[in-house]
């Protein structure tokens, strides 16, 4: 144990990355960076991060804020749900929390789109919280240095092990390393992840709901509401499918008919 946290620390002198995120002790802007950064890969966060920022740079000014301009800043992020669930959250943290983000994980798992890992790494780098948790980069390493060759490793094995190697003293550094040592072994050995027990591989996005789902919102955002056939010409996709779609989306309080018309939802009222 000793010999892996050198090494890791070692990787972390030399290799380790630089980001806007790590750059603040701000909760708020590491809240919002760990939402973008649950589904989405670093490089994409950083190009949109600064510029939601500048729109929304506290608590209250995304909580003020109208649901299709939130949604206008995410583009280019994807999986739209978790805009939602932010300015939710904003929302959420004046109303309950006096415009704070909570430092404990109940009141972080009970905000919306918030599971475990999220709460515990917006602890560990917002309030330098000695949690343990798991995540994608901190469960490759685990798998590959501990069970080289092992096939379906559950979390509950590496957690003790996770939590054997905490550096209490400095949770956020540590974790900072820990990911770029599992984002540097992700360019150089066959994922790990695939000896997970829960490993599941992100299902092509060409062709898919999801990919649609991208397309209807961007049709909606900065426009005015439409029947159903103009948004499956601007999404060029079947009417078929994209009314089935505008169903899951109002149903996840992004978008919400206006008669015959679809539009980007008012928030705050019954969604
Ligand atoms: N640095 C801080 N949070 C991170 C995350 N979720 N992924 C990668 N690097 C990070």
């Amino acid at each position: 144990m000793r010999a892996f946290r050198a090494k890791v620390r070692a990787h972390y002198r030399t290799h380790g990355r630089s980001m806007p995120w790590r750059e603040t002790r701000d909760p708020y802007r590491i809240l919002v960076s760990e939402v973008m950064l649950q589904q989405t890969q670093v490089d994409r966060v950083r190009a949109i991060y600064g510029t939601f920022l500048d729109a929304f740079p506290d608590v209250d000014a995304l909580a003020s804020a109208p649901l299709e301009r939130v949604l206008a800043a995410w583009q280019g992020l994807g999986y739209n749900r978790r805009a939602v669930a932010l300015h939710r959250i904003a929302r959420i943290l004046v109303q309950a929390h006096r415009g704070r983000v909570p430092d404990d994980a109940a009141s972080l798992v009970a905000l919306p789109g918030i599971g475990a890992a999220t709460a515990a790494s917006i602890r560990a780098f917002a309030f330098d919280a000695p949690v343990v948790f798991i995540e994608t980069n901190i469960r490759r390493v685990f798998i590959h240095e501990f069970f080289p060759a092992r096939e379906a490793v559950p979390d509950a094995e590496l957690l003790p092990l996770v939590a054997a190697a905490l550096d209490a003293r400095s949770a956020r550094e540590w974790y900072y390393a820990l990911m770029d040592y599992g984002a540097a072994l992700a360019q150089q050995v066959v994922n790990p992840n695939r000896r997970s027990r829960g490993y599941t591989r992100q299902s092509r996005f060409e062709g898919s709901d999801r990919q649609v789902r991208g397309a209807i919102v961007r049709a909606l955002v900065g426009g005015s509401a439409l029947t159903v056939s103009a948004v499956a010409r601007a999404a060029g996709d079947d009417g078929e499918r994209v009314r089935r779609l505008l169903g899951d989306l109002e149903r996840d309080g992004i978008v919400q008919r206006f008669g015959r018309r679809f539009g980007i939802a008012v928030a705050g009222e019954g969604s």
